[in-house]
């Protein structure tokens, strides 16, 4: 292995052979493989039990600043991996109250797959993707992402797109993920593949009273059928199926649950229409919300990767996108781990007063 440096570049770390750095977490699809959903647990939310004052999170740091104003802080001189279960509930509140943080020069990408799912599942039982790969020899909690030229299975799937594509992480899931981790393994030599992460409590703020209040009480639907469509066409035979399609409705504004902060938990890769709305107000209004979340430079940070750098944020309070701004072909691998937490929580008891039924109409129709 040598190191690619020159005076003002970050480090990097690559094989003089071209070959990935971590080979034991190269993707992995099996077009057999399938998986049970999960049924209905209780959520305990870590962040509850945390210390606002996050001494045991916070006891080593030495430097730590926020990226912007509404989302996201560096942190450096924590170790992830060395956190105690006190200090693991303190980065879930943290997590929450800030959106995401970015942990730097961390030692988590080498501490093997048990100890990296053990201190995940803190936050709740994993998530296995529908279709996205795992590790060959790895368990299939391990979510990887990779982009090479060896390997342009993704990159394919953005095509004739923008791969600027806000979203919550399986938004569609009954019980939706809440504070999650991406590991970077190995960067494009240059700059890029950084993601966007926006606040959802702010897009949510910087909306009028009056049409936040008529937002509240809301319902969407939330489907991960284009996704599974997209797997199919593109990779026939060779698809992974490994669940099946998943539909749920979520409201359109959601309450955290330890921060009890309200956010806009709609976006535009799987949330699919308004509930009780006609199509065309449902597409207007979704149309507008989707514009509002992708504008929000004001509410959103750009989260670089460095060698060592873990991302952990909570996916109840924020949107994010890839950039895959770099040139094709360039090696990017990073794995993420995503624990399902609570079934999102409306911001005010949905008071049904019938009055669509009412309407014979829209009853016959089942529009209600
Ligand atoms: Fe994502």
């Amino acid at each position: 292995m040598v190191s690619v440096a020159s005076p003002n570049k970050v480090v990097r770390p690559v094989k003089t052979d071209g070959s990935p750095l971590y080979p034991d977490y190269m993707p992995f699809y099996d077009p057999l493989e399938k998986v049970e959903d999960r049924g209905p647990f209780e959520h305990v939310d870590p962040g509850h039990r945390a210390d606002p004052a996050k001494p045991n999170l916070l006891k080593h740091v030495t430097k730590m600043f926020d990226i912007s104003p509404h989302v996201g802080t560096e942190i450096y001189g924590a170790q992830l991996s060395q956190l105690s279960p006190e200090g693991l509930d303190e980065l879930a509140l943290m997590a929450a109250e800030r959106g995401c943080l970015v942990f730097r020069d961390q030692e988590f990408a080498d501490i093997g797959f048990e100890a990296q799912k053990k201190i995940v599942s803190h936050f709740g039982p994993l998530h296995i993707h529908g279709w996205a790969p795992h590790p060959v020899n790895g368990p299939p909690e391990h979510m990887i992402i990779y982009d090479h030229k060896d390997d342009l299975r993704v990159r394919k799937s953005w095509a004739r797109k923008s791969p600027i594509q806000f979203h919550t992480d399986q938004s569609p899931e009954p019980q939706t993920p809440g504070t999650t981790f991406i590991c970077m393994l190995e960067s494009p030599s240059g700059a890029g593949g950084d993601t966007i992460v926006s606040s959802s409590v702010r897009a949510y703020q910087r909306l009028s009273p009056l049409f936040r209040k008529r937002l509240e009480g809301l319902w969407a639907v939330h489907s991960n059928n284009d996704g599974a469509t997209t797997e199919v066409k593109n990779n026939g035979t060779n698809a992974v199926q490994r669940r099946g399609v998943l539909t749920n409705k979520h409201p359109v504004v959601i309450v955290h649950p330890v921060t009890k902060q309200k956010a806009l938990y709609v976006n535009p890769v799987y949330t699919k229409r308004i509930v009780g709305f006609d199509e065309e107000e449902s597409d207007y209004l979704l149309k507008f919300l989707f514009d509002h979340i992708v504008r929000g430079q004001d509410f959103s940070c750009r989260v670089r990767y460095e060698p060592g750098t873990v991302l952990v944020w909570d996916q109840r309070i924020t949107n994010h996108s890839q950039t895959l701004d770099y040139f094709p072909g360039e090696r990017r691998h990073a794995f993420r781990l995503t624990p399902i937490a609570n079934k999102p929580i409306p911001s005010k008891i949905d008071e049904d007063d019938n009055e669509c039924m009412q309407e014979e109409e829209r009853a016959m129709l089942n529009l209600c």
